[in-house]
């Protein structure tokens, strides 16, 4: 569950394609490098679309697809650990550890380093609630912690293996056949940083998504975002756009 191909007019080029070829990365926006600062805390809020439609599964796994915001040190340095909490579907739900039914959301908070992904258990999003998530950086640990009506669902606490200055997001669909994907918004975005960084606005990158932009108060050293929209998304093998029928 990482990074990137070319997918952004910058060089943050997947250093290994063709080991993640069956993990394919849509819709996304993106935020540093911080210069000179690293960010201490992150909070932000999303209340999930509904779960894609026209899923194929073509082999003898079933797809899945994964939407998430994480902060890293890089975004094409593979070693570099990446502190993504979650929201995960799958048509086959139980192959991955997630008790909702197919017309749900699950979430955990998740880290993935090179050595693989480790994460804490799925728990299954209500319909329609605001998930609300808080990633903070001390000293020694980087903690995640998401929430949904002012009840703590998930946490994990991993050691500081990197000082993040990237926060970006991705919808991400292994096997590529995770169908169409509704649009919807990373909302109340709020980014601190150790720091003041007065550029770090500016580094905004939108990949078929929307904002008014991040502003900042205290002349760089929080920066907030009202939303950021991400646009439909498709995940097809044959690379069609069809909208759901429902
Ligand atoms: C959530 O919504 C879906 C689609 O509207 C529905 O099929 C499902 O039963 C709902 N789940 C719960 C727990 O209400
Ligand atoms: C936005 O986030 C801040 C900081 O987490 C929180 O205090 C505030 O209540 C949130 N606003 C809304 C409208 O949810
Ligand atoms: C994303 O944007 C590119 C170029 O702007 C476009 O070719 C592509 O179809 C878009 N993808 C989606 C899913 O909207």
């Amino acid at each position: 569950m990482r990074s990137f191909y070319a997918v952004v007019p910058l060089s943050l080029a997947l250093r290994a394609a063709a080991l993640y070829e069956d993990w394919h990365f849509g819709n996304m926006f993106a935020i540093g490098p911080a210069s000179n600062a690293q960010i201490t805390k992150a909070t932000y809020s999303l209340t999930p679309p509904a779960v894609p439609c026209g899923s194929v599964q073509e082999k003898s796994e079933a797809p899945w697809l994964s939407i998430w915001v994480g902060v890293s040190a890089s975004m094409s340095d593979q070693t570099a650990d990446l502190f993504q909490p979650l929201l995960n579907w799958s048509p086959d739900q139980e192959a991955q550890g997630c008790p909702a039914t197919a017309e749900e959301w699950c979430v955990a908070t998740s880290t993935y380093h090179l050595s693989g992904q480790v994460q804490q258990p799925y728990i299954t999003v209500p319909n329609k609630s605001q998930i609300d998530f808080t990633i903070t950086v001390d000293s020694n640990e980087i903690t995640q912690e998401v929430s949904i009506a002012g009840e703590q669902v998930s946490k994990q606490s991993d050691d500081k293996s990197v000082s993040p200055t990237f926060l970006y997001s991705s919808n991400e669909c292994y096997l590529n056949s995770c169908g169409t994907v509704a649009g919807y918004s990373w909302d109340n975005l709020t980014i601190h940083l150790n720091q003041a960084d007065p550029n770090f606005g500016e580094t905004l990158i939108l990949y078929n998504a929307t904002s008014s932009g991040l502003t900042t108060s205290d002349e760089g050293k929080t920066w907030h975002a009202e939303s950021i929209k991400i646009n439909e998304d498709y995940f097809y093998t044959d690379g069609s756009q069809k909208e759901c029928s429902s």
